[in-house]
């Protein structure tokens, strides 16, 4: 259990701020709301107390004898300002303590979050962004805006990123700190990357396909969490019925083969490609063009030849020598093999130069938001590491990136 103070600022999208705060708490977090007054134009004291649990204070005369500026920024795990206004990331950037929230950002010893949420025009503004750049190398994490529609008509960057993007960026904050360097660094900017995630299908006929169970979470999280280091990010997304982690450009695919097409394209001008894709192996000899109807009491035989392989392509294909190429491999060793050799093996058989090991089974991985990898380059193997798919996420980038480094 952490505790984490979530900052509102006065913005149309307080009210988002809400489904945040029940995340945070269903998570096991205790969350104390520390609104400004502004904030409290949108979404009012009681339903933020109601929620939360906890009394709720915009200024620093409230309970003064406890000392609550003070106090609070010393006792918590994680600061999240949602949504961060123009005028509070002005404030916090100019160190401002007019009021309890900007006092807590100055006392507090632990990590910031904010997610700005504004208009177009204010978020492009050289002064918006020059305090963006001052949170930043002050240590603070700034995710980017979402793009979509605003508190008007129109339609622009600047929308507060969904609840579940923000609690997935605060979860791996809470569990490895260091992330927060990280993305506060944009240790990744400058760089094109690519992700293919999700599950291939292949049609039999017009309404049937041979798939697969993979939920597409960690390529979305690879995705967020490049992002989030300043990364310029394509996805290549197979059938993941989830909205596109803000900040990136997505290809839709289907089959095995166009996601070989895409990612062959996608790849020539990526600086790292992960395929985090459970793209099928294999495909039907044929695929009928009208549905297939049953005949008497007979069964169907399939036929399937094998697909592409993507990632062997991408490897063939390398023409950066700097290019990093990183696979995933689903395993279940038998009684004879161990997960190790196995990853070993496909290493090898891949030449790609990082494989991300995982063991799968009935409910272990797939869909889940935890889970457990072990990374393998040709110098060994480095793990297990454990925890949410964007902290783990994180420990993939880091490796690619020293391996960049080392090239
Ligand atoms: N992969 C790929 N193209 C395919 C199948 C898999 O690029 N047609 C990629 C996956 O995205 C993953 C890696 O290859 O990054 C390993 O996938 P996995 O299914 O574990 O291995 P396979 O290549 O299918 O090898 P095997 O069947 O021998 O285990």
């Amino acid at each position: 259990m952490s505790r984490v103070v979530l900052g509102v600022s006065g913005g149309i999208a307080a009210y988002k701020a809400c489904e945040l705060l029940r995340r945070l708490q269903g998570a096991g977090h205790e969350v104390t709301v520390v609104p400004t007054a502004a904030a409290l134009e949108f979404v009012g004291v009681a339903t933020w107390a109601a929620l939360s649990g906890r009394p709720v204070h915009t200024s620093v005369f409230d309970d003064v004898h406890l000392v609550p500026h003070v106090k609070i920024g010393q006792e918590i795990d994680l600061v999240f300002v949602a949504p961060a206004t123009a005028d509070l990331l002005a404030r916090a950037a100019s160190g401002r303590a007019d009021d309890l929230l900007t006092n807590v950002l100055l006392t507090a010893h632990c990590p910031i979050i904010f997610a700005p949420a504004m208009h177009t025009e204010m978020w492009l503004n050289a002064a918006t962004q020059a305090n963006v750049r001052t949170l930043r190398s002050r240590g603070a994490v700034v995710v980017r805006p979402d793009v979509g529609r605003l508190t008007g008509p129109d339609a622009g960057v600047g929308r507060l990123p969904d609840p579940a993007e923000l609690f997935a960026v605060a979860v791996a904050v809470l569990e490895d700190p260091s992330t927060a360097a990280r993305a506060a660094g944009q240790d990744m900017a400058g760089l094109k990357v690519v992700v293919s995630a999700g599950g291939t299908r292949e049609h039999l006929d017009p309404v049937r396909f041979l798939g697969n169970s993979s939920s597409g979470l960690m390529g979305w999280a690879l995705a967020r969490t490049a992002v989030l280091r300043g990364a310029e990010v394509r996805l290549v997304a197979a059938n993941v019925g989830l909205p596109a982690p803000p900040g990136t450009d997505v290809d839709a695919v289907s089959s095995t083969a166009d996601m070989a097409q895409t990612m062959a394209v996608a790849a020539k001008e990526a600086d790292i490609a992960i395929m985090a894709a459970a793209p099928a192996d294999f495909t039907p000899a044929s695929s009928s063009q009208t549905k297939i109807k049953k005949s008497g009491d007979g069964g169907l035989e399939l036929s399937l030849v094998q697909t592409t392989d993507i990632l062997a392509g991408l490897v063939a294909a390398r023409t950066d020598p700097r290019q990093i190429l990183v696979g995933f491999a689903a395993e279940t060793p038998g009684a004879e093999e161990t997960l190790l050799g196995l990853g070993q093996a496909k290493l090898a058989r891949k030449g790609c130069d990082l494989l991300v090991l995982n063991e799968v089974g009935h409910n272990l991985v797939f869909g889940q938001d935890d889970s457990q990898i072990t990374l393998l380059t040709k110098q060994g193997a480095i793990g297990p590491f454990s925890g949410s798919k964007d902290t783990l996420a994180h420990q993939i980038w880091d490796e690619a990136l020293s391996l960049r480094a080392r090239r």
